[in-house]
């Protein structure tokens, strides 16, 4: 992993940060003498990393579809007193593998407040905060599914992670005065804890044989790329959809 002496000190909050892409997150940018607030609803499991990690790490328990929630946590970032310069949106997800016509509304509205209208709120939060910045990033992680179709995709998901496109954008226009960049990645299959159960060697097989890299992605793909967009040298890259899916978004 490539380092960036300028993350040293900086105040990074990753929401999903107590498993998969997003614990990885966290303790990378921990490694780079980060100042690293762990966003999550697993209380037990951010505590974990963040006894793990050291006193760099902040546990805050957080449900980001809570406005109320959202708030409370935000001003806890502010009580730590350390400002804030970098924002990632990474817990996202659903539950139920339905297509249009048979999804039901409360699956449909739980995975657009998962996947956006939290996005939403926790971008609005940061904000007022990334402002007092020298060097403020978002960075919101969509999917593969928000940016082509296929079949074992939920369509709510794919649209949610659709609008955190646009909405990144709208971010990157209204936010670039600040000197604020917002950016998305986007990735494709990853071999999480959660995920590598689930897959079969047949799944991850045949996935594989759908990338032109030949693999499915691992965490490390994604958060080389969050580091590359947090660091001064992407300053001037903003609004862009970084595909971590190995070129599979061209098929
Ligand atoms: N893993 C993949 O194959 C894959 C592929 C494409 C995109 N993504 C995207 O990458 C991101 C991370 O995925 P992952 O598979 O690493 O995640 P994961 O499922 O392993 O972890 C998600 C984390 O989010 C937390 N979380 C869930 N609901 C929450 C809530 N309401 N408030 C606060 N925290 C909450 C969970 O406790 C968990 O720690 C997600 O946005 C996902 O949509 C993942």
């Amino acid at each position: 992993m490539a380092t960036y002496p300028e993350m040293k000190n900086r105040a990074v909050a990753i929401t999903g940060a107590a498993a998969g892409i997003g614990e990885v997150a966290a303790r990378s940018f921990y490694q780079q003498g980060a100042h690293v607030y762990l966003l999550d609803i697993d209380q037990a499991g951010i505590e974990k990393i963040a006894t793990e990690l050291g006193e760099r790490a902040h546990p805050i328990q957080v449900d980001i579809t809570n406005p109320e929630s959202v708030s409370e946590t935000f001003k806890a970032i502010d009580r730590a007193g350390n400002g804030l310069d970098v924002f990632i949106n990474c817990a996202g997800g659903y539950q139920k593998l339905l297509n249009v016509e048979n999804m039901d509304l409360e699956e449909w509205d739980k995975t657009i407040s998962l996947n956006l209208r939290a996005v939403f709120l926790c971008c609005q939060a940061a904000i007022p905060r990334l402002k007092k910045s020298k060097a403020g990033r978002i960075i919101n992680v969509t999917s593969i599914s928000g940016r082509t179709v296929h079949a074992t995709s939920s369509p709510a998901y794919g649209s949610a992670k659709a609008g955190v496109t646009q909405l990144t954008r709208f971010l990157a226009y209204e936010l670039g005065q600040y000197g604020i960049t917002a950016n998305t990645i986007a990735p494709l299959t990853t071999l999480t804890p959660r995920v590598a159960a689930l897959r079969t060697p047949e799944d991850v097989a045949k996935i594989a044989s759908q990338v032109p890299l030949g693999r499915l992605a691992v965490e490390d793909d994604h958060v080389s790329a969050m580091l590359y967009l947090a660091s001064d040298g992407a300053a001037f890259v903003t609004g862009v959809a970084l595909d971590t899916n190995g070129g599979r978004v061209m098929l």
